[in-house]
């Protein structure tokens, strides 16, 4: 009889919001076989509300003239404001460098770089699942390049460790932390374990570092200075990738290709609240880009990847940057 009421009330309160045809109810049960989604009956009206709010969203931005596309990925069950508790800062991080320690090169840079072409660089991207740990997969992902780039190694580091022992440093395992808090951390701490040895949880746990075990290891931490976007070409083009904060909006949920921009973001340090990795550059139809690694899995943007305007500190992407020196 209970469920039987709430069923009524949320097949009533579903259709009092908006129309839903067959249609929509044919979309939403092909996106959910095809992402294994099971519900109770009365979430299933709710998702199928939320889903179909974001499809709408998504063919209305595809119908319009912008410079990148979005499709519904394994996200679009869910509202805004549930992807952002799950995946992203709920709290702004100390981060920034006000005057930060890179020393630019001054050197004639190229037009173009790929980190991910020019050799055995780059690790495969990997997936933060619910837990707002992206600055340790920016924090790996970078060590995980440099010292590939310094010794011709490319072995994926823990996330783990950092999510589990690194709060010493400001950072807060699934709730946030900063990627160069978290290099300070390993320098400190003596080193970094591999994803193999200390692998991957999703949610905060023990600390269980064993230094015999370390793998990687940081001899400093370079800070970009705030807002200084031409030192992160310099460091991107002669040195290696790069970490970086921005901020996450509701239109980049559903990002598929072409160069992410928006005039919805902020753009300081007070308001970043996802980290990632710049590991290139380039330029398209005269729109320079950064080519960056996010850690959403590969089913999300372009085989995990995404593009976004370059030159313009684009969602505060120029706020806190920072590599590790091995
Ligand atoms: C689409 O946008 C581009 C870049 O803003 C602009 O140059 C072009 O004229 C627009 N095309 C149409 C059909 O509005
Ligand atoms: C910012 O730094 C202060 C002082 O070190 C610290 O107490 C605070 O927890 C930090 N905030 C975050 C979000 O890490
Ligand atoms: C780099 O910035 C972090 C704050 O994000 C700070 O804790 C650290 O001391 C800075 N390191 C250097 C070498 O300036
Ligand atoms: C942020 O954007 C505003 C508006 O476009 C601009 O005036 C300001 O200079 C930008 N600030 C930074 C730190 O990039």
């Amino acid at each position: 009889m209970m469920d039987g009421l709430l069923f009524l009330f949320a097949l009533l309160s579903a259709a009092s919001a908006f129309h839903l045809s067959d249609q929509d109810e044919f979309h939403f049960k092909s996106w959910l076989a095809q992402h294994n989604r099971v519900y109770t009956m009365e979430e299933y009206y709710n998702r199928l509300q939320i889903f179909t709010r974001n499809k709408r969203r998504i063919d209305k931005h595809n119908e319009g003239n912008h410079s990148f596309s979005m499709r519904l990925n394994q996200f679009s069950d869910m509202t805004f404001s549930e992807f952002r508790k799950s995946f992203l800062w709920s709290e702004p991080q100390n981060c920034s460098a006000t005057r930060g320690n890179y020393l630019s090169s001054n050197a004639p840079l190229p037009d173009s770089i790929d980190w991910r072409k020019k050799g055995n660089y780059v690790t495969d991207v990997k997936n933060q699942a619910s837990c707002g740990s992206c600055w340790t997969f920016s924090t790996t992902g970078c060590l995980e390049s440099v010292t590939a780039i310094a010794t011709g190694k490319l072995i994926p580091l823990s996330e783990q460790q950092l999510v589990d022992c690194a709060q010493d440093f400001n950072n807060h395992g699934c709730n946030g932390g900063l990627p160069s808090q978290a290099f300070e951390y390993i320098f400190y701490n003596n080193g970094l374990m591999t994803e193999t040895d200390y692998p991957y949880k999703a949610i905060e746990g023990i600390c269980k570092y064993e230094p015999k075990m370390a793998s990687a290891h940081v001899k400093d931490v370079v800070n970009i200075t705030a807002y200084d976007e031409m030192g992160m070409v310099d460091a991107v083009a002669t040195r290696n990738p790069v970490s970086f904060a921005f901020e996450v909006t509701p239109d980049f949920m559903h990002y598929h290709d072409g160069v992410y921009t928006s005039t919805k973001c902020h753009n300081t340090t007070d308001k970043v609240n996802h980290a990632v990795l710049a590991v290139g550059y380039g330029e398209t139809n005269g729109t320079p880009y950064w080519i960056v690694k996010n850690s959403w899995s590969t089913t999300w943007g372009i085989n995990g990847y995404f593009l976004i305007e370059r030159g313009k500190n684009m969602c505060g992407l120029a706020a806190c940057s920072s590599f590790p020196v091995v």
